[in-house]
């Protein structure tokens, strides 16, 4: 039986971060959760939603046209998913011919239906958002995002949602699993129960979108756009209806409400299941390149590996609700879960299958109680995976670790292994191979979550088979085959310090710089206009500003603006200097911290957010681009003066 699942489509003017890619990570995992449960074939779509008015901006910012910009950005995901190991199937751009004759399609089959007319709208819009906004003034803040809105007047072609209310509280009512986790089905019954208004779905104030076929130039709103991306991704494959869609709470509206009635009102079979996640919080807030408190994937990938990473985000975080990242946390979960954890019991195994058996998987039954534990670990794990509570699964196999580590020490297996006698070598055999029957089971259950590190062990365990053929039959206790040779044993987790926080710190300023150039944000300052004789400067004027060197002692976010820095900033003086400054949305606190800075010293003090500021700090401003701090190729003392 096919099972058919899609991660959202990414928008392209930010590139990936932890937010995006978890959604891609828990879609990963699910493919293969399905392959392992034996459905066949499970294909897995993602791709990149390249149309919208955000997008044409992003690209005449970054000074190209939105076809290169995209093509550029569209690329970018596909290496960085590539980095993270992510088996998709499809990877669908809207900007592909293929995708723009399914969007026309459907609006011909809504119209067809008569749900389709023309009429004109005047009201706010968020272009963060890409949505129309109720209920507020022109240029108040949109209430979703906090971002500005526009006044917008157009005439439209609009799609009826009002048509749909009853039948999407009849879908909510009969498929009480068609909006997962029940909480967001809930506020979406709340949210159709109040009315729903016409949808407009084409835009005239845009060029770069999908012409509807019409009179004049209109061109597909980018949500009406998008969604069937779904669909063209499979058009060719038997693959229709989607068993599930993996998306963030924030666009569920959009797949609970206007998906469906889109479906609907074309005639088409509706998804099997929308499921909302919750979202990566950094430093309290939504990760989001807006906040600018973005934490990019690819560092700590290089660092920790990807898997460590993935087990993190879906062992710390119950999926559907929100949790925060931060480099500390990941450290320590990777110590205590991976290396002192499911690391520990791989090498300690594997190490005296060498040492005591010459390598060779004895013969036994294993531990009863230990064979009863993984029958009731697998079972629990596998409701806790079919439900998507990865958390609760991961938590349930670590008991488990903590079951067999407990059993080894009682066991003694070192004092058994200096007994000759029968028993003793008995009692042996059987740790020997409960705790490698137990490490097998274990493989193949963290395989979804952590493919790299799973199929190594495996590996070092003897298994033929690839652990990607594995199915749930196979995880029956006894399946170890006695007298199976195992591989070279090697660490899987190495133990980590501190200091692989600063690597992945460092790493992350050089991949912000290395994305911020491919995005086009970091364009160069255009020359300075000569500046007139008269606005020229003494050597008399130029001594009165007091530069001095200074170091970062510490670093926080000003709550509520997103731009402020708040630091202590040591100048040579008995006590550290209060700076606050615009820097945030580039160099976030943990960048700053030791940092050596230019401080304009003997600048009046002014008060910023009820923080008064006592001092600059010197950044480059380049036009339209984000500030670049001044600093020092060589070492500088603290307070030293520049003149
Ligand atoms: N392009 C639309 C989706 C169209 S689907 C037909 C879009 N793109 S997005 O790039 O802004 O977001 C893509 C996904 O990333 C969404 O599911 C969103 O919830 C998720 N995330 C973005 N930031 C996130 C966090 N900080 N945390 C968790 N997921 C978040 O919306």
């Amino acid at each position: 039986m096919k099972y058919y699942l899609t991660t959202p489509i990414y928008y392209v003017n930010a590139a990936p971060h932890l937010g995006t890619a978890y959604s891609t990570f828990a879609a990963d995992l699910i493919k293969r959760f399905k392959k392992m449960e034996g459905y066949d074939p499970v294909v897995l779509t993602t791709g990149s939603d390249e149309h919208s008015l955000k997008v044409e901006r992003a690209a005449e910012a970054a000074g190209t046209n939105p076809l290169a910009y995209t093509t550029k950005m569209a690329a970018e995901f596909i290496s960085q998913w590539a980095k993270l190991g992510i088996d998709y199937d499809h990877f669908i751009r809207t900007s592909d011919p293929k995708h723009h004759e399914t969007v026309r399609w459907l609006f011909e089959r809504c119209e067809k239906n008569g749900y389709i007319y023309k009429g004109s709208y005047t009201g706010a819009y968020c272009v963060s958002d890409e949505a129309y906004v109720n209920d507020v003034n022109p240029g108040d803040p949109c209430p979703t995002c906090g971002n500005p809105t526009e006044t917008v007047t157009e005439e439209n072609y609009f799609f009826k949602l009002s048509a749909f209310q009853k039948p999407l509280l009849e879908l909510y009512e009969k498929n009480p699993e068609f909006v997962k986790p029940d909480h967001r089905r809930n506020e979406m019954i709340a949210f159709v129960q109040q009315g729903l208004n016409d949808l407009s779905i084409t835009r005239t104030n845009i060029q770069w979108g999908i012409p509807a076929p019409v009179d004049g130039h209109h061109v597909f709103y980018v949500w009406f756009d998008a969604l069937i991306s779904y669909m063209s991704a499979v058009k060719d494959d038997d693959l229709w209806p989607a068993d599930l869609h993996l998306i963030g709470k924030d666009i569920l509206r959009f797949h609970a409400v206007y998906w469906p009635a889109f479906l609907m009102a074309a005639d088409l079979p509706l998804p099997k299941k929308v499921f909302a996640h919750g979202w990566i919080l950094h430093e309290d807030n939504k990760m989001s390149k807006s906040r600018g408190n973005v934490v990019r994937p690819g560092p700590i990938v290089d660092v920790v590996g990807s898997d460590a990473l993935r087990y993190f985000l879906l062992r710390e975080i119950t999926f559907g609700q929100d949790g925060s990242f931060s480099y500390d946390a990941l450290i320590q979960r990777y110590n205590a879960d991976l290396a002192n954890g499911l690391g520990n019991l791989a090498s300690r195994t594997l190490t005296m299958i060498q040492q005591y058996r010459s390598g060779l998987i004895p013969g036994s039954a294993g531990a009863p109680e230990i064979a009863e534990a993984a029958r009731r670990t697998t079972e629990i794990t596998m409701d806790a995976f079919c439900e998507f509570n990865f958390s609760r699964g991961l938590e349930t196999l670590w008991s488990f670790i903590s079951v067999i580590d407990k059993f080894i020490v009682e066991r003694a297996p070192w004092k058994l292994g200096k007994d000759t006698s029968d028993y003793a070598q008995k009692m042996l055999d059987e740790v020997l191979y409960s705790a490698a029957e137990a490490l097998r089971i274990l493989c193949a259950w963290t395989y979804p979550v952590m493919p790299n590190s799973a199929r190594n062990i495996w590996i070092q365990l003897g298994m033929k088979a690839p652990i990607e053929s594995v199915t749930f039959a196979d995880l029956h206790w006894g399946k170890l085959r006695a007298g199976q040779k195992i591989g070279s044993v090697a660490a899987v987790f190495p133990r980590l310090d501190a200091s692989a926080i600063v690597k992945m710190e460092s790493l992350e300023v050089q991949e912000k710089t290395r994305q911020a150039e491919l995005f086009g944000h970091a364009k160069a300052a255009a020359s300075p206009a000569p500046t007139p004789d008269a606005a020229k400067i003494s050597i008399d004027d130029f001594v009165k500003v007091d530069l001095r060197v200074g170091q970062v002692v510490s670093a926080e976010r000003v709550k509520g603006a997103d731009k402020l820095l708040h630091m202590q900033v040591d100048i040579g003086e008995a006590a550290p200097r209060t700076i606050v400054a615009g820097i945030a949305e580039t160099y976030p606190p943990e960048a700053m911290l030791g940092r050596k800075v230019v401080i304009v010293a003997n600048l009046a003090p002014r008060k910023l957010r009820g923080i008064e500021s006592n001092g600059m700090i010197v950044a480059a401003s380049l036009e339209g681009g984000k500030p670049v701090l001044a600093g020092f190729l060589e070492e500088v003392p603290v307070g030293a003066k520049l003149k």
